[in-house]
């Protein structure tokens, strides 16, 4: 078992590393017994605290893990800023590192990444985007001249404050149809045909059937020549065991394999080239449909 230090400021850093290295030496047996019997642990827990993303992924107030506040925890995103202001010193100091870790650098390039796809594939054409499980859609944001781009943009997310969020944030620029449902409730007739079908940040949770139901459910969205992105935590992601031991919040990384074959999917009904990208600590499955 791993002997850890007490919290201190100053060994947040080495903590960091730590648990990883933790995470990686001990079997998934052991690793969920040291997650939750380790006293020590819980002390640093408890100081970690101070950081309100730790804080709030460990919380989790809406009732689930990962949900859109986090991921704006993660995106240092101007509506969590001020919280982290009013802030504790050391609250602000841990902020800078949960926040500067590389899969929070990665989840803000994700952001660019479906940004700088959007402004790809709209070059001739007004595009009718859905993000499936969209979150705050932060990525609106960050695409230039965006309600020149979109013809519509179709949150689909389970969480109504989200869409309500985007609704309230993005709704006058863009037109948004905001569908509150459960995604494996619904059919690709409820959606409606897609140029763009992209899922961030859902697939990270769903077992093998589950995921593969759900691409199926997003490539019927699909048009004939549209595009469809997913993402997918890697298994060397580099804070997942920061993630299981100080903010329980457990998800499902993916191998290269394990995506390519959930690609497999998309060949089985259509003419569709797919390809498995990696990028910091995801990886993405970019497929096209054939005209
Ligand atoms: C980690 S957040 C990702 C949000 C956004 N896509 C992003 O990348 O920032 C996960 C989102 O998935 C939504 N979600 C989880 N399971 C869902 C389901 N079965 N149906 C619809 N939405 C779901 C949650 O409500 C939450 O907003």
């Amino acid at each position: 078992m791993l002997n850890l230090d007490a919290p201190d400021i100053t060994l947040v850093p080495p903590f960091m590393e730590r648990i990883e290295y933790a995470r990686k030496s001990m079997s998934k047996l052991e690793w969920k017994a040291f997650c939750a019997e380790d006293r020590q642990l819980a002390a640093w827990r408890e100081f970690l605290c101070d950081d309100p993303y730790t804080r709030h992924a460990l919380l989790k107030p809406r009732g689930y893990a990962g949900d859109a506040v986090v991921m704006d925890y993660a995106y240092r995103h101007s509506s969590v800023m001020r919280h982290v202001a009013a802030e504790s010193e050391y609250g602000r100091i841990i902020y800078e590192t949960t926040s500067g870790a590389p899969q929070s650098q990665s989840a803000r390039d994700r952001i660019s990444l479906i940004a700088s796809t959007i402004e790809r594939l709209a070059k001739d054409n007004k595009l009718r985007v859905g993000s499936f499980a969209s979150g705050h859609a932060r990525e609106l944001e960050s695409i230039k001249y965006a309600s020149e781009l979109i013809h519509e943009f179709v949150a689909i997310d389970a969480d109504n404050m989200s869409l309500y969020e985007i609704n309230n944030s993005y709704g006058l620029a863009i037109k948004i149809r905001a569908i509150n449902h459960n995604i494996f409730r619904l059919s690709a007739d409820n959606i409606g045909m897609l140029d763009f079908a992209y899922s961030m940040g859902l697939f990270d949770y769903l077992n093998v059937s589950a995921a593969k139901r759900t691409l199926r459910l997003i490539s019927e969205t699909v048009d004939r020549g549209g595009t469809l992105l997913f993402g997918n935590l890697t298994e060397e992601a580099a804070n997942l065991g920061y993630c299981e031991a100080v903010m329980d919040w457990w998800m499902i990384p993916r191998t290269y394999d394990e995506m390519t074959e959930l690609g497999e999917i998309l060949e089985r009904t259509d003419k569709w080239s797919v390809k498995v990208l990696q990028q910091g600590c995801f990886y993405y499955l970019l497929g096209v449909r054939e005209d």
